[in-house]
């Protein structure tokens, strides 16, 4: 199947492979720069995201900003979207069943961004795209190579809002991610 932005979108907003479609009020398929070196993968959307349709534009998504304006981009040079596309109820964290109806779609949007490197924001999404022996505080800050694709899993910002004290450790991942990307455009300019 020939992959396109406008089909998976259709798609996307069509979907009703789980029941978390039935209570939101807007899909949220994720947004951004579609050929970004850098995609940030989360949960799932909040209240605010599921109002407006849009990923990570609550109060954790203002952290993001922030954190992305640090590593020197804006919002639109990277790819911003999350695991499940619906808000799941209440908040809670996304069902092993929800993630993996949805999971097709974060792959396409995968093979279309093509990025070079990916922020996995959180445990969900780590485990959701690593596997389940992921553990956050354990493995946060280390890459993970996949057939050239390079993955860093780090705190989700709704995490580092609830305990600043992890806010350190987060920027160091993010140092290592600016560091990564500057060699592969390095290597790239070689090549060129
Ligand atoms: N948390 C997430 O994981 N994703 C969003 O889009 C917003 C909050």
């Amino acid at each position: 199947m020939q992959l396109s932005w406008e089909n998976l979108l259709e798609r996307i907003e069509h979907c009703q492979k789980c029941t978390l479609c039935s209570g939101i009020h807007n899909k949220v398929p994720g947004q951004g720069n579609t050929h970004a070196k850098l995609m940030f993968i989360g949960e799932g959307p909040g209240a605010d995201e599921d109002m407006q349709g849009l990923a990570f534009v609550g109060a954790a998504g203002k952290l993001l900003t922030k954190m992305i304006g640090a590593m020197g981009y804006t919002r639109e040079d990277v790819y911003i979207c999350n695991v499940v596309k619906c808000r799941p109820p209440h908040n809670r964290a996304p069902e092993l069943d929800e993630m993996e109806s949805c999971m097709p779609y974060l792959r396409e949007q995968f093979l279309l961004v093509h990025p070079k490197v990916i922020v996995l924001l959180g445990a969900t999404a780590a485990k959701a795209v690593l596997g389940d022996h992921i553990r956050i505080t354990r493995d946060r800050g280390k890459w993970v190579e996949k057939k050239g694709f390079y993955f860093m899993p780090t705190y989700h910002p709704a995490a580092l809002l609830r305990d600043e004290s992890k806010k350190k450790d987060a920027w160091e991942d993010l140092k290592q991610v600016m560091k990564k990307l500057s060699e592969l455009e390095e290597k790239d300019d070689a090549l060129a």
